[in-house]
């Protein structure tokens, strides 16, 4: 099958009060519209369409890493029908054409599979769900037999419309051919005066097409969003089935329903995610990692048995096995560490390699620098990296111990076993195996007395 894909994504979106077009709302870190076109991919489609009007600049630029979209402007939104048309011009007329909606995003690949699959030249393929409560919605309109006629709009439907409880989801499929030529016969003679797409209905009914209607698996996969409460519904329901999917997969979540992935996370076995993380981007972890609650890690590669513990932000980093992190530990970009390291409470580090079993374990900043491996620094370490105008490297090499509130003025090498007495400022190279300390002696006034207050 041929199969072009329209997604609609030209509304405002006015009743979720942004300036942001809605589609670029984010659902699990990504914009809705996002999701929609990375369902229609799975299904391998030869075109994606996409119907842009209101912020479509800010739309294309938000979507502008995916390749292959073609962006259709509707300038007016005139209606559903309207918004298909405009695609028109760049679909052949023998591929099948899937419509799916922007702001729609929950829907999933079998559940399109289905709907192709009773779609041919002879039918129209109808995505149809029954709601308990069907308001706002078009209705399914059958006859006698059972067969669809048309579908009926809300604010155009009779009373005993009103009362049919199958609806139209807005998703269906059908040869572009025949959409072409019903697109053409529409008009906007209805209540809300837009060029309805689901006007097609009747039309493919006379034309003697049979309208086949398929479901979804659950109905969250067709709920639309458009408020800031509809979006935490489904912002739950997206974590709801990822932590389920992780926890299959043998992740232990502590408590499920206080994760949140934004991205993808790639797991071995016997991982334990304690309350409140937050993953986000591209996260791989080994076997056996631990993570504390109140942690966040974007974009970071955690090696084997590596223990993070409570409130830890770690992002575009590489954490080597064995190492522990935390807790209150900030690893900040381009930061690669090596087997056991152990950074501790209230360290930050930027920009740094971390040799193999090293510690930096209290209150220190650790900004581009290269650390050996078995280095000691003490609590309060500074690497003042940066002059007011630009930033230098700091090289610390290996077994080196450099004592307790200690700032290194980059660009300095402190050699493979010195020692840096504490409370030192250090502004030059410290050599090899030797102690390098800056302190003012201690001296002792004896006799001295403290002041007292005057009578
Ligand atoms: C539409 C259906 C209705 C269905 C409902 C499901 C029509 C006439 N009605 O109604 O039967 O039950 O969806 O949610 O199709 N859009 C454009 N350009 C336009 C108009 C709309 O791109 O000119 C986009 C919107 O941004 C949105 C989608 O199409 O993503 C649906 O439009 P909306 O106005 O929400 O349609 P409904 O009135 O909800
Ligand atoms: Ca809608």
């Amino acid at each position: 099958m041929n199969l072009s894909t329209i997604i609609l994504a030209a509304g405002k979106g006015t009743r979720m009060r942004s300036g942001l077009p809605k589609v670029l709302h984010n659902l699990a870190g990504r914009p809705l519209l996002e999701h929609v076109v990375n369902t229609a991919r799975s299904i391998s489609p030869d075109d994606i369409h996409v119907v842009v009007g209101h912020g479509s600049e800010l739309v294309k630029d938000a979507l502008s890493h995916q390749n292959n979209i073609s962006w259709i402007e509707q300038a007016e939104q005139l209606g559903t029908g309207h918004a298909v048309q405009q695609a028109m011009p760049a679909i052949e007329d023998k591929n099948t054409i899937l419509v799916l909606y922007g702001d729609v995003p929950l829907i999933r690949q079998d559940t399109l599979s289905k709907l192709l699959n009773v779609t041919d030249d002879n039918t129209l393929g109808l995505l149809t769900v029954e709601l308990e409560d069907p308001s706002g919605y078009g209705r399914i309109v059958r006859s006698k037999d059972g067969k669809v006629t048309r579908i009926v709009e809300h604010k155009d439907a009779s009373e005993d419309e009103l009362k049919i409880g199958e609806i139209n989801t807005g998703i269906l499929a059908v040869k572009a051919s025949h959409m072409h030529k019903w697109l053409d016969k529409l008009d906007n003679n209805n209540v809300q005066g837009e060029y309805y797409l689901t006007d097609i209905i009747s039309m493919a009914v006379e034309d003697g097409l049979q309208i086949v209607t398929s479901s979804p698996q659950s109905e969250i996969e067709i709920m639309g969003v458009n408020d800031k409460q509809q979006l935490s519904v489904l912002e739950r329901e997206f974590q709801r089935r990822e932590a389920e999917r992780l926890m299959k997969e043998g992740i232990t979540l502590v408590d499920p329903n206080r994760f949140d992935l934004r991205g993808e996370v790639v797991a071995g076995s016997d991982v334990v995610i304690d309350i409140n993380v937050i993953l986000e981007g591209k996260i791989e972890l080994g076997n056996r990692v631990h993570i504390g609650p109140n942690t966040i890690i974007k974009n970071a590669r955690i090696g084997d048995d590596v223990v993070i513990q409570a409130n830890c932000v770690i992002e575009d980093a590489v954490v080597g096995e064995k190492s522990r992190i935390g807790p209150f530990a900030r690893i900040r970009p381009d930061t690669k560490l090596a087997a056991s390291v152990h950074i501790g409470n209230f360290v930050e580090v930027k920009k740094s390699e971390v040799g193999e079993g090293s510690k930096v374990n209290h209150l220190s900043y650790i900004g581009d620098t290269t650390i050996g491996s078995k280095v000691n620094i003490g609590a309060g370490t500074i690497t003042c990296n940066y002059d007011g105008a630009n930033k230098h490297r700091t090289i610390i090499e290996d077994d080196v111990f450099i004592g307790s509130d200690t700032q290194l003025v980059a660009p300095v090498t402190i050699e493979k076993g010195a020692t840096i007495g504490a409370g030192s400022t250090i502004t030059s190279n410290a050599p090899e195996n030797e102690l390098t300390l800056s302190r003012s002696k201690q001296i002792t006034q004896r006799g001295w007395k403290r002041p007292v207050k005057k009578q």
